[in-house]
């Protein structure tokens, strides 16, 4: 899970930039196309807009990619109140909140407030979403058949990869279909990341019988990364 980070600076607000977990040219270069354009170097000049309106677009960035530090006493980054997980149609789960990702024995690895995490199984980047998905042809319509809602609670939400298995969510979260037609409310659950569940987005021991690993090993190498160089 290492990753190079690059950072924009200005008077006002730095942009960080983690290039390994952008998947989609966006929300960025779409809400703030004088600060954010591919075809300039650098390719993020956070200088070029007011600050609020760089944090703004930084803050809907899916994959957490960006995040950003105001130089000017401005506001911090937010963390939304509640826990919410979207499945996108035939790609990874999109995470915001109070979330930290951790090993099952309990260390924190990282602290997040925005992440895609993958649910194909081929990403070289897990958990994180590296648009294997796209490669490998991942099929799922993001559907839920669960249908629970509950009164949204506050909390830390922890993602632990389990070992060539499913993610171990624990603290409350609302799960989202892609349609957002469906939710379910949970304080607790296993969800698939090999791509091989029957009953996605939760793990029904596929991965066992498919023989999922985590390693990257043979997959990186066929990767194409969608990356803005400086
Ligand atoms: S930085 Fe974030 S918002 Fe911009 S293209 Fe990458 S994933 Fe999308
Ligand atoms: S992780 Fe996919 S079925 Fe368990």
């Amino acid at each position: 899970m290492t990753s190079k980070i690059h950072r924009y600076m200005s008077e006002a607000i730095d942009v960080t930039f983690d290039a390994k977990r952008c998947i989609h040219a966006a929300e960025c270069v779409r809400g703030l196309p004088a600060v954010f354009d591919r075809n300039k170097r650098p390719w993020a000049q956070p200088g070029n807009a007011p600050a609020d309106d760089v944090a703004m677009v930084v803050g809907r960035c899916p994959t957490g990619a960006l995040h950003f530090e105001r130089n000017d006493g401005g506001e911090a980054e937010p963390i939304a109140g509640e826990n919410t997980i979207k499945l996108v149609e035939d790609g990874p789960l999109y995470v915001r909140g109070n979330v930290e990702i951790r090993t099952v024995s309990g260390e924190t690895v990282s602290k997040e407030t925005r992440l895609a995490l993958c649910r194909c199984g081929a990403s070289a980047n897990k958990p994180y979403c590296d648009n294997s998905h796209l490669r490998i042809e991942f099929q799922d319509a993001g559907k839920l058949s669960a249908n629970r809602k509950a009164v949204a609670e506050q909390g830390l939400l922890t993602v632990a990869p389990l070992p060539n298995g499913p993610l171990l969510l624990r603290g409350s979260f609302e799960l989202y279909s892609t349609d957002r037609q469906t939710s379910y409310h949970g304080t607790k659950a296993e969800l698939c990341r090999c791509g091989g569940s029957r009953n996605k987005p939760f793990c029904d021991m596929t991965h066992r019988r498919i023989g999922f690993t985590d390693a990257d090993e043979g997959i990186a190498a066929n990767i194409q990364p969608l990356e803005f160089p400086n």
